[in-house]
């Protein structure tokens, strides 16, 4: 086998954990469902195809940062574990294993996610790339299973794409810290985080044109029909994305143009959209250096470089733990 792997998570946790947060964010006031469930396969694509799109900048911004830094970025961690969290389809990871490669290091590879289904084939492929690389997949889940990840040798944790912005403060204070408890000094964290900007690119970025964006954030009533046994007409849905000035995040909504009684029976209820009524379904947040820089701090992780902090459009920013 090119690879190993440990599963902490069934798909019977998976569900139980999608079934808790639908009775949680389903039944209140306002409601909401967190955007970790817009990742079955068809979400997986559509983001895929959404990094591709004209207004969607984050990607290609990091990527750009990543391609440009790689080699200091190998040089300043030392690493001999890149640690991927949240890794998906593993596709900027190359940029790093091969600067970790060629800095002399590198002996391994763990990417982390909740899904295998993209890791086992992307382990496959880059265990074709990466001959002498000892890839050690693990399925988890981020608020239990830090720990479960290999802490030994010295580690490179990435956290790319912007993702830790779908985290509201509170759980990105908390999701910090957990991490900063399993890390040792000699570790380091390499964050990608998207910056503030003018609001206009930042809204056409949720709102694309070619209206893919719509079709991924209508996916999750998709997700919520097949796992949860639910009845959601995702077409009475419409696509909303807004600036929230005050909280300087991206709001995805879906808007339910007509009054609708949704039987979700995996879940055991049933649930009332007025016409108008939203469901959130994402906050994104955007930061400026100061604010990472600030929230890390908090978290015990001392920023030893950032990239991309004057006038860019994104962060990467590489840190370790005090002491
Ligand atoms: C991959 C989670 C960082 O928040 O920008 C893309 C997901 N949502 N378009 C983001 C997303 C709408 C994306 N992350």
């Amino acid at each position: 086998m090119a690879y190993t792997i440990d599963v902490h998570l069934s798909p019977e946790e998976v569900r139980n954990q999608m079934r808790a947060d639908a009775l949680q964010g389903l039944q209140g006031d306002t409601k909401s469902i967190p955007p970790v469930w817009f990742y079955d396969e068809r979400g997986s694509r559509l983001f895929e195809e959404i990094t591709q799109l004209p207004e969607y900048y984050p990607t290609r911004a990091e990527r750009a940062l990543l391609e440009a830094h790689a080699a200091a970025i190998a040089g300043l961690s030392k690493a001999d574990t890149l640690v991927e969290l949240g890794a998906g389809a593993c596709d900027k990871t190359r940029v790093l294993l091969t600067a970790l490669e060629q800095a002399g290091v590198l002996t391994r590879y763990v990417p982390f996610d909740v899904s295998d289904e993209f890791l086992r084939s992307a382990a496959t492929t880059l265990s074709q790339e990466y001959e002498a690389l000892d890839i050690h997949l693990v399925i988890g889940d981020f608020h239990q299973h830090l720990a479960q990840i290999p802490s030994d040798g010295r580690r490179m944790v990435a956290f790319l794409g912007g993702t830790i912005g779908n985290l509201d403060p509170a759980q990105r204070a908390r999701f910090l810290f957990d991490l900063n408890c399993t890390m040792s000094s000699e570790d380091s964290l390499l964050l990608g985080t998207d910056l503030v900007k003018d609001p206009g690119r930042l809204v056409a970025a949720y709102d694309d044109a070619a209206g893919v964006t719509a079709d991924f954030n209508r996916n999750v009533l998709h997700v919520l029909n097949e796992q949860l046994g639910a009845d959601f007409d995702p077409d009475n849905f419409r696509h909303v994305a807004l600036w929230n000035e005050e909280h300087q995040w991206i709001e995805m909504r879906l808007r339910a143009e007509g009054a609708a009684e949704v039987s979700l029976a995996g879940a055991g209820i049933t649930v009332r959209f007025d016409e108008g009524e939203d469901l959130l379904t994402e906050i994104s947040a955007k930061f400026t250096p100061e604010r990472v820089e600030r929230e890390l701090s908090d978290a015990g992780f001392v920023v030893e470089e950032m990239w991309g902090a004057e006038d860019g459009e994104f962060l990467l920013s590489l840190a370790h733990p005090y002491c």
